[in-house]
C-alpha cells in the first residue's frame, strides 16, 4: 500500500436499488423509503457498501423518477424527506453509504422553473431550458428524442419550441446559461451536506447539447462543466461519483475517471452492452459473440489500469436480466448466474449489483397491457406503424424491454413474493415461488451465498483491486480466462461461459495454486462444466 489512504469505493461492491420494485410497506403496490430501511440488514449481509438509489425525488413519474419536478423533496409515493434522512443515517450504522441519482440533463415539465419558463419569452426562467422560434409543424431539425418522435416539441403560446432528448415531459436544461448550473451546483451542495455518500450522474454526456449543430453526446463544453461542478461541488472528497456515459471511449473516460479527482471517480460504459444489437437499435437482435465481448471487456480493462476507473456491471434498471441475457435462466441458471458474478467480480474496478440480480432474478414475458415502460410503449406503438410484424416486436420486448428488470423484487414464495400486501404496480415475475431471497439467505450453495463469497473477497485480496490484467486465450470462443498479477501474487479467473462442456487445463504457471472459489462442488480433470467457473491464486 502506498501512503495515500485507499479510496473506500476501491474495495467496496455497490447495490443498486430501483425504489418503485424494492419493498412496498404500506399496501400501495409501489416500493418505498421504509422497504429499503427495512431491508437494510439484508443489504449488510450481502456486504454492500454503498446503495445506488434510483430517483426518489417528487415527480410525476412520467419515465418513473427520471423526470424530476423537485430536486430538494421526496416524492409523496416513496416518503418523506425525513424517512430519506433517516435511511441515510441508518445506511450509516451498517457502513453503508447512499448514493443518489442526479438526472442533470433535464427537468420535468411540472418543474417550477419550466412553468415559469413557459409562461414568456422575457421570464427569467425561459432561458433555463433550450427553445428555438418556429413554426407549428416545421420543427427546427430533424432530431429524434431517445424515446421515439421529434426531440422538438411546440408551445403555441410562445411559438417556440423546446428540446428534450427523452420524453416531451423531460425538457432538457440549458446548461450554457451560468445559472442554471449556479443553482444545479447550489442544490448539490445541499444535498452533500445532508450526509449522502455520492451521486450517479444520469446521461451526464448530454448535457453540453448543440441542437443546431445536432450534437447531443460528448458536446464540446462536457468536460468543462463537469470540472467546473466538480471543483464546486463533490471536488476531491471522500464522495462517490459515477457517470452514466453511453459514449464514452476508454479515453473520454480517462478524463472522467482521472484519477487526480478532477471529473469524477468513475463511469459506466456501456460498449460491452450494445454487442447484441443490430446497429444502433437496441430493439434490432443480434447474437452475442463472445470473443468480441472478452475483447471489448479487455480493452477497457487495460486502458483504465492506473489511469481512471471502472464501474463493473452486467445488468441496471435499464437493462434485461444478466442471467437471461448473457448466461441460461433456464437448465442453467444457477451456475450460469455465479459464472457471471465470478468473472465481472475478478475484474478491477467496483462492481455494481442490480438488485434481484444476486437472486438469479430472471427477463419476463409478459402480455403487451402488463408493461408500464414509456420506452417500450412508445417503441411498440412506433413499430407497429411502420409495419414490424408483432411477433417481431415482442420478441425484441422480451430481450430488451426495460420492464425486465423492473419486475418486483422476489423477497418469499408469498403472495406477491412478499413484495406487497396490495396490488403491485407492475406484475411480479410468475418464477418467484422457486426464485426468491428467503430461500437463498441460508442456503450456503445458492446465487446468494455465492455474490456474498464475492464480495468478501475483494475485501481480502487486494489484488483483485489493484493487479493487472491480461486476457488468455483470446479467441477461443466458450472460454472467458484471465490472469491479474500484483508484486509477486497471481490470480486466475476461467469460466466457462457456454452450456457445453469443454476440455481445459490449467496454465502451467498456475500448476499447484489453490482453488479460492469454483461454482461446482465437484470438479473433472481436465474438463470445465456448462458455465463452470473458478478462481485460483498464488500468493
Ligand atoms: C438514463 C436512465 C433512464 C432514463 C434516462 C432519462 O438513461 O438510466 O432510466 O430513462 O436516463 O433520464
Ligand atoms: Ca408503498
Amino acid at each position: 500500500m502506498g501512503e495515500t489512504k485507499q479510496l473506500w469505493w476501491k474495495d467496496a461492491v455497490m447495490y443498486q436499488i430501483y425504489p418503485k420494485s424494492f419493498l412496498d410497506t404500506n399496501g400501495d403496490g409501489i416500493g418505498d423509503l421504509e422497504g429499503i430501511i427495512e431491508k437494510l440488514d439484508y443489504l449488510q449481509e450481502l456486504g454492500i457498501k454503498g446503495i445506488w438509489l434510483s430517483p426518489v425525488y417528487r415527480s410525476p413519474q412520467d419515465d418513473n423518477g427520471y423526470d424530476i419536478a423537485d430536486y430538494q423533496d421526496i416524492d409523496p409515493m416513496f416518503g418523506t424527506m425525513e424517512d430519506m434522512l433517516r435511511l441515510i443515517e441508518e445506511g450509516k450504522k451498517r457502513d453503508i453509504r447512499i448514493i443518489m441519482d442526479l438526472v442533470l440533463n433535464h427537468s420535468s415539465d411540472e418543474h417550477r422553473w419550466f412553468l415559469e419558463a413557459k409562461k414568456s419569452k422575457d421570464n427569467p426562467y425561459h432561458d433555463y431550458y433550450v427553445w428555438r422560434d418556429g413554426e407549428e409543424g416545421v420543427p427546427p431539425n430533424d432530431m429524434t428524442s431517445c424515446f421515439g418522435g421529434s426531440a422538438w416539441e411546440w408551445v403555441p403560446e410562445l411559438k417556440q419550441y423546446y428540446f428534450h432528448q427523452f420524453s416531451k415531459k423531460q425538457p432538457d436544461l440549458n446548461w450554457e446559461n451560468e445559472k442554471v448550473r449556479q443553482e444545479l451546483y447550489a442544490m448539490i451542495r445541499w444535498w452533500m451536506d445532508k450526509g449522502l455518500g455520492g451521486f450517479r450522474l444520469d446521461v451526464i454526456d448530454c448535457i453540453a447539447k448543440e441542437p443546431d449543430k445536432k450534437i447531443t453526446g460528448n458536446g464540446p463544453r462536457l468536460h468543462e462543466f463537469i470540472q467546473e461542478m466538480s471543483s464546486q461541488t463533490f471536488g476531491k472528497s471522500e464522495f462517490l461519483t459515477v457517470g452514466e456515459t453511453w459514449g464514452a471511449t476508454p479515453e473520454i473516460a480517462r478524463k472522467y475517471s482521472n484519477p487526480d479527482g478532477s471529473e469524477f471517480s468513475m463511469v459506466f460504459q456501456f460498449e460491452h452492452i450494445m454487442l447484441d444489437q443490430d446497429g444502433g437499435e437496441k430493439w434490432d437482435l443480434k447474437e452475442l459473440d463472445l470473443v468480441e465481448l472478452k475483447k471489448v471487456l479487455s480493452k477497457w480493462q487495460k486502458e483504465l489500469y492506473q489511469k481512471g476507473w471502472n464501474s463493473l456491471f452486467w445488468d441496471n434498471h435499464d437493462l434485461p436480466r444478466a442471467v437471461s441475457r448473457f448466461g441460461n435462466d433456464n437448465e442453467y441458471r444457477v451456475e450460469s448466474a455465479k459464472m457471471l458474478a465470478t468473472v465481472l467480480h475478478g475484474m478491477q474496478g467496483t462492481p455494481y449489483i442490480y438488485q434481484g440480480e444476486e437472486l438469479g432474478m430472471t427477463n419476463v414475458s409478459y402480455e403487451l397491457s402488463e408493461y408500464r415502460d414509456i420506452e417500450l410503449l412508445n417503441m411498440y406503438q412506433e413499430r407497429m406503424e411502420k409495419g414490424y410484424k408483432e411477433e417481431e416486436i415482442m420478441k425484441s420486448i422480451y430481450a430488451k424491454g426495460r420492464d425486465n428488470a423492473r419486475t418486483p423484487m422476489q423477497w418469499s414464495d408469498e403472495k406477491e413474493a412478499g413484495f406487497t400486501t396490495g396490488t403491485p404496480w407492475i406484475k411480479v415475475n410468475p418464477n418467484y415461488k422457486e426464485i426468491n431471497a428467503k430461500s437463498q439467505i441460508h442456503d450456503e450453495n445458492s446465487i446468494f451465498s455465492y455474490y456474498k463469497k464475492l464480495v468478501q473477497m475483494r475485501k481480502e485480496y487486494a489484488i483483485l483491486v489493484e493487479g493487472s490484467y491480461e486476457l488468455l486465450m483470446e479467441e477461443d470462443p466458450d472460454i472467458f480466462t484471465y490472469v491479474r498479477r500484483l508484486f509477486d501474487e497471481k490470480l486466475l479467473v476461467v469460466a466457462n461461459f457456454h452450456g457445453v462442456e469443454r476440455e481445459y487445463d490449467l496454465p502451467k504457471e498456475f500448476e499447484g495454486a489453490t482453488k479460492i472459489l469454483c461454482n461446482y462442488q465437484e470438479e473433472v480433470a481436465g474438463k470445465l462444466k456448462p458455465y463452470e467457473a473458478r478462481i485460483y491464486y498464488i500468493g
